[in-house]
């Protein structure tokens, strides 16, 4: 993307790993907040967006479930992202879930900074993690590759800083930039519907500057953007690249991973999404009529 107007941007930096290995406690800990706390059974079940201020630079972090059962949000996760950084305990070792995210991260073409997690454990040994990595193809740097692996504890904190100088350094590198003045757009992070609110999606704007009063045309729905809020439920009136908001005045409840676009009215939105559903009923038709027919003649 070339806008006219390209501006530095801040990074997007999906945290990945195997179950448990301590990605939201990681985050609680770059946060000052306590989320693991709250969750039910301590098992991430969406994708959390929050931007962290570390010396004076922007860092949006998604995070991601490490449970066998969210491979698509994984993979959503590294697709809406610049950096993913790979938590890995270094009790536990190379998992599942772990060889996945590397996966995802490889397939979206994204750049890996390992955080070798609960270092504080006495069962911890992270050589052995670093061994693991380099087994699959990811050498640190020490050893003459050019993996990026840190010794973190997300109970104590040692480490961290270390950590998010490595991401600074990397998204320097990525030389991220957007343009802030042309038509917004973005990705749905995730999204519900809210009893009160109704429809809620959590949104990355990743060109443009998205403001409350803006139409936009999302893949299977529309909306006019009634209120934007941060994480911590802040109002906002305007959301420029990089910025993880939620949104209210969706029509109905998109999927995770749509694309959206701000349009000039309603009626574009509204006659594009129903030109959609047309198409989408008529392939349907023609697969229902196929199958009568194979069922005919099998
Ligand atoms: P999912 O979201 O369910 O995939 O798990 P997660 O990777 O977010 O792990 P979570 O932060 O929920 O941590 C799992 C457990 O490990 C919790 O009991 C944490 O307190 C503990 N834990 C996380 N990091 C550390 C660490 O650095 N040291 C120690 N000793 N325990 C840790
Ligand atoms: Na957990
Ligand atoms: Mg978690």
């Amino acid at each position: 993307f070339h806008g006219k107007h390209m501006e530095p941007r801040p990074p997007i930096v999906t945290v990945m790993g195997h179950v448990d290995h301590g990605k939201t406690t990681l985050l609680d800990y770059i946060r000052q907040t306590n989320i693991t706390a709250r969750e039910a059974g301590g098992i991430t079940q969406h994708i959390g967006a929050s931007t962290v201020t570390y010396e004076g630079k922007n860092i949006v972090f998604l995070d991601t479930p490490g449970h066998e059962a969210f491979t698509a949000m994984r993979a959503r996760g590294a697709q809406a992202t610049d950096i993913a950084i790979l938590v890995v305990a270094a009790d536990d070792g190379l998992m599942p879930q772990t060889k996945e995210a590397i996966n995802h991260a490889r397939a979206a073409g994204v750049p890996i900074v390992v955080a070798v997690n609960k270092i504080d454990k006495p069962a911890a040994r992270p050589d052995r993690v670093r061994q693991q990595l380099s087994d699959v193809g990811l050498v640190p740097e020490e050893w003459g590759g050019d993996s990026i692996m840190v010794d973190v504890s997300a109970k104590t904190g040692e480490g961290i800083p270390h950590l998010l100088e490595m991401v600074l350094l990397v998204a320097e590198m990525e030389e991220l930039r957007a343009d802030p003045t042309v038509t917004p757009e973005g990705i749905v992070i995730e999204a519900n519907l809210d009893k009160g609110k109704g429809p809620v999606a959590t949104v990355i704007v990743q060109q443009g500057t998205l403001r409350k009063g803006d139409i936009i045309l999302l893949d299977t729905t529309w909306g006019k953007i009634r209120a934007m809020l941060d994480s911590r439920g802040r109002q906002f009136l305007k959301a420029g690249p990089s910025t993880p908001v939620e949104i209210l005045g969706l029509t109905s409840v998109p999927q995770p991973g749509e694309h959206f676009v701000r349009v000039d009215n309603e009626k574009s939105a509204r006659d594009e999404i129903s030109k959609r559903e047309q198409e989408k009923r008529e392939s349907e038709n023609v697969t229902a009529k196929r199958l009568t027919l194979e069922e005919l003649y099998s």
